[in-house]
């Protein structure tokens, strides 16, 4: 099912279900103002309605309209957007992202990503359109238009195809909550690009929690073992840098993580779908773009975050 912007407008205005395409991964687009709507995404996904969802808009003025913008968030939006970073800021109109869409949280996380297809499909809707990863709840974030629709298209109107994601791992979630900043969730834009804007962030810590992160996440079916140089009998081993493992499993042969960031998701489900006994990963520094898919990587091996 490949459909057209229009169509795809067109059933976000019904209240119905879209597979988004956006330079991250694939989203379960949605409505934000529309309750039943937003309450179909939890359904489809197998989502706790505790974990709030992205609302995506199409600039950073779109933005202004649903969340206080200080000094940092203005400059993080102005470096980064639009792109792969989401921005959890005070929320400021409750009614255009439902309640259910925040959780009942008194933030509001927002990104305009900067993948075409989604910046069409948000300027013709004009409001903001939540949209979680278009995965199951648990398993790993499809970043094809074919494994987007395989994990949730059977609960959507219309699915766009975008290509192939680009980036492969989802945004960078940075919380600018009473003056302070503070990383949530790592992912495409790295802690050094964020930290080269304002300053240093720390950690997530108490009143800055992203309710998503839990332990189990980003899971194949297989078992997942990580920073391991050899795979044991019946194990894929999926390798990084010159030298590790099958060509063909490699997230890098040459060792490039931006490359390894956009084959992570795509090679874990291809290899899942070998049923082999296990997953194996290789050791990824923890630089740059490593960081994100080392987090990743920990919760789908099944590591508490
Ligand atoms: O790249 C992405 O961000 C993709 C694409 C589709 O845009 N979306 C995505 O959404 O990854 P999702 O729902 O899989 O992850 C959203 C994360 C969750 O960890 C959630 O808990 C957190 O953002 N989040 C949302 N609203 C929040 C809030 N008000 N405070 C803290 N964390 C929040
Ligand atoms: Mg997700």
């Amino acid at each position: 099912m490949r459909d057209t912007v229009q169509a795809a407008v067109e059933a976000l205005r019904a209240g119905q279900l879209v597979i988004l395409p956006t330079e991250t991964v694939y989203g379960l687009a949605a409505d934000a103002g529309n309750p039943q709507a937003v309450a179909a995404i939890f359904e489809a996904k197998g989502r706790p309605r505790f974990n709030p969802l992205i609302s995506h808009v199409a600039d950073a003025d779109a933005a202004r309209k649903l969340a206080r913008f200080d000094t940092a968030a203005n400059a993080l939006a102005a470096a980064f957007w639009p792109g792969p970073l989401t921005l959890v800021l005070p929320v400021l109109d409750g009614e255009r992202v439902s309640d259910l869409a925040r959780a009942g949280l008194d933030s509001v996380a927002i990104r305009a990503p900067g993948h075409p297809v989604a910046r069409e499909v948000l300027r013709a809707f004009g409001g903001p359109v939540v949209a979680p990863s278009a995965n199951r709840s648990g398993r790993p974030s499809p970043t094809t238009y074919a494994d987007a629709v395989e994990e949730t298209g059977a609960s959507v109107a219309a699915a766009l195809d975008g290509g192939p994601c680009e980036v492969g791992l989802e945004s960078t979630v940075v919380s600018v909550l009473d003056g302070d900043v503070r990383l949530l969730r790592p992912g495409a834009v790295t802690r050094a690009e964020i930290e080269a804007v304002v300053g240093p962030v720390r950690q997530d810590g108490e009143g800055h929690r992203s309710p998503g992160r839990l332990a189990l996440h980003y899971a194949p079916d297989a078992p997942v073992r990580i920073e391991v140089t050899e795979a044991r009998s019946g194990e894929i081993l999926l390798g990084f840098g010159p030298g590790v493992g099958d060509l063909r499993w490699s997230l890098s042969p040459s060792g490039d993580l931006r490359e390894a960031a956009a084959n992570l998701f795509r090679r874990l489900r291809e290899a899942d779908r070998e049923r082999p006994a296990g997953i194996a990963v290789s050791p990824i520094p923890q630089q740059g773009l490593g960081e994100a898919i080392n987090d990743r990587l920990r919760r789908a091996a099944g590591f508490v975050g």
